[in-house]
């Protein structure tokens, strides 16, 4: 198989070139091959001929994105558009990524796959919905799959800045009112793998770490697997000013797919050692 990995040097970028090694990989970013660019998606793609594309290319800097929404809307919406046309011409299956952030979160037990309205809180949220609608609406053979709260090796995360943070204070304040599906790339990356390789119909995904966490549980799982005397202020959203407002209950729920281990033991695992493959 074929895979061409677009975003490869992202956070799941790198995860998913680590976990498809066995396979036959072309693994670009922006340098090689910029998504927004659609006569050289055209071009590029119809020259390699993948067995298939896996999209994790994505202007992800949630709070840049308030400011620069057009340029959020290229690359997560209209870039996704038109790859999902050159896809669907060339009879290539696409897997894309996309968000929890497309919900506006105000859903309690949580988001399955085909739950609407989503109203997204924010510019980010709202580019990434853009894509999913362009994909559904172009798409031929898709698999979009929805992640959530990622962390890992390559990539700023909240969970590499706390393990930081815990070598240089012993008081934090962390946001205790966001619920969420925190994720670990490298589970990630395997579930997206069998989730090919087990020929899975094309459609919608959600693929995290199960069980729920706030931000302050997470910290406070971190410090204590690491054995740091920390005291946690547990804060409001509202107490935590950013530009771009969080959806609060924005947990994904996994109908479809076996589920992916519980989000502590990825957390401790990556804690065991945390750039075990950041070659
Ligand atoms: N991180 C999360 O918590 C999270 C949560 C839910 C879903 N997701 C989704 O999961 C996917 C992977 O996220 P991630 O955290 O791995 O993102 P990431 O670390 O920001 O990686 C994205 C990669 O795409 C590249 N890129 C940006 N614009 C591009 C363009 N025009 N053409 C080609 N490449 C471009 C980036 O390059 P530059 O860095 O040079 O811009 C970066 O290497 C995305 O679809 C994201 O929306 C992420």
């Amino acid at each position: 198989m074929h895979v061409a990995i677009l975003g490869a040097k992202g956070m799941l970028g790198h995860a998913l070139v680590q976990e498809f090694q066995g396979e036959e990989i072309t693994a670009w970013d922006k340098e090689e091959l910029d998504i927004t660019d659609e006569q050289a998606v055209g071009e590029y793609l119809a020259a390699l001929e993948p067995d298939i594309v896996m999209n994790a290319a994505a202007y992800t800097d949630v709070e840049r994105a308030e400011d620069e929404p057009d340029e959020a809307d290229a690359v997560n919406g209209h870039a996704v558009g038109n790859l999902a046309v050159t896809c669907g011409e060339a009879d290539i299956p696409l897997l894309h990524l996309s968000t929890d952030y497309v919900f506006q979160g105000t859903k309690g037990e949580g988001y399955a796959e085909d739950d609407e309205p989503m109203n997204p809180v924010n510019a980010y949220g709202r580019s990434k919905l853009l894509g999913e609608t362009l994909l559904k609406e172009t798409g031929k053979n898709f698999w979009l799959v929805r992640t959530a709260w990622l962390f890992g090796p390559h990539g700023k995360n909240f969970v590499e800045t706390i393990r930081e943070r815990l070598n240089s204070t012993t008081t934090l304040r962390v946001v205790s009112d966001q619920h969420g599906s925190l994720t670990y790339t490298k589970d990630l990356a395997r579930a997206l793998h069998t989730l090919i390789t087990d020929r899975a119909p094309y459609g919608t995904y959600h693929l995290i770490n199960s069980g729920v966490a706030t931000w302050a549980d997470i910290a406070a799982e971190i410090a204590r697997l690491l054995n740091k005397n920390i005291l946690i202020e547990r804060i409001a959203s509202a107490d935590y000013q950013t530009k771009a407002r969080r959806p609060l209950l924005s947990t994904l729920r996994n109908t479809k797919r076996p589920p992916l281990r519980p989000w502590n033991k990825a957390v401790a695992d990556y804690l065991r050692n945390p750039r075990a493959s950041a070659a």
